[in-house]
């Protein structure tokens, strides 16, 4: 018998954020638009949700975004000077942007956490099952890694959560999962069933090593829960508590990704994308590499 679960068509991007770990930098502008080589962050994010069958797209802004809402715009000046220089590919590029998506946005007058971002994309989303996306995390998969959460939430109708293996040291930066292993596609140690949630516990209170990474496929009731949830973690509305609040009535899965993850959001992580998308570009990477192996480091 045909499974009645409801297709995910909308991706939310929370993209409010004052992006203090990047100043000076994001002072006049959003650390979504810092560019991993030549493609601002969240493009990556947004071609990884399109590569993944989801165009409609939600992006949840704050004061000072404006760049992001003119990166996905048309921009008829620079398109008509382009096709007066006869700058095809450069043509293509920039429309490519405008054209992969439907977008619309909403606006996040407070920075009050993850949660209450995902709150404001209420109406937008409706009653359907939707994604969430942060695009700080920039995941490089031969499969995008929202494509893998789309194939449990299809084989089981529940939310689901990108997760990954993190060391003892750095798990308190995390939401962090309790969770038993369950069998999936031939794999016994990638899908879990979640049995509990706690959002950036000191090390020590940790329930596992995996942490969860910003990739969900959430079902609407999770608009409720977020409701029911008091301030949280450094006194922001988390999203974690409020999967926290749905656990007690609906099943929730993990998903280890296949992947690699690079946290963007940190200038480290940041650095490490940068090197190794370039010297993973065909027009570059022999360049790059010379000069990195010149540096004799
Ligand atoms: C957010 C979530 C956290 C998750 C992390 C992944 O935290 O609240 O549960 O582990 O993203 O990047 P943030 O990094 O925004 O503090």
């Amino acid at each position: 018998m045909e499974k009645m679960t409801p297709q995910v068509r909308k991706a939310v991007f929370p993209a409010a954020g004052l992006g203090t770990r990047f100043l000076p930098a994001t002072k006049a502008q959003p650390k979504e638009m810092l560019p991993l080589v030549d493609k601002p962050l969240i493009q990556y994010a947004v071609e990884e949700s399109v590569r993944s069958g989801i165009r409609d797209i939600i992006i949840v802004t704050g004061r000072g975004k404006s760049a992001i809402e003119d990166h996905f715009d048309v921009s008829f000046e620079l398109e008509n000077l382009l096709e007066r220089r006869n700058r095809m590919d450069l043509l293509a590029s920039v429309r490519r942007v405008s054209d992969m998506i439907d977008v619309s946005y909403i606006r996040q007058k407070e920075a009050l956490g993850l949660g209450h971002a995902v709150l404001r994309a209420r109406e937008l989303v409706g009653q359907e099952p939707f994604a969430v996306v942060l695009s700080d995390d920039v995941i490089d998969a031969p499969k995008p890694c929202l494509q893998q959460l789309l194939d449990v939430y299809n084989e089981y109708g529940a939310s689901v959560l990108a997760l990954m293996e993190v060391p003892h040291d750095r798990i308190s930066a995390y939401g962090v999962v309790a969770a038993e292993p369950v069998a999936f596609n031939g794999t016994s140690d990638r899908l879990y069933r979640v049995s509990d949630l706690v959002e950036k516990p000191p090390a020590h209170k940790a329930p596992s090593n995996l942490a969860i990474i910003g990739r969900y496929i959430l079902t609407p009731d999770i608009f409720e829960s977020i409701e029911q949830s008091q301030p949280g973690a450094g006194g922001e509305i988390q999203l974690t508590d409020a999967l926290r609040h749905l656990l007690r009535t609906r099943p929730i899965y993990g998903y280890r990704f296949e992947g690699k993850r690079y946290d963007a959001g940190d200038k480290l992580g940041f650095l490490q994308a940068t090197v190794e998308f370039a010297l993973a570009r065909p027009d570059l990477g022999g360049k790059f590499r010379t000069y990195l192996k010149s540096l004799k480091l």
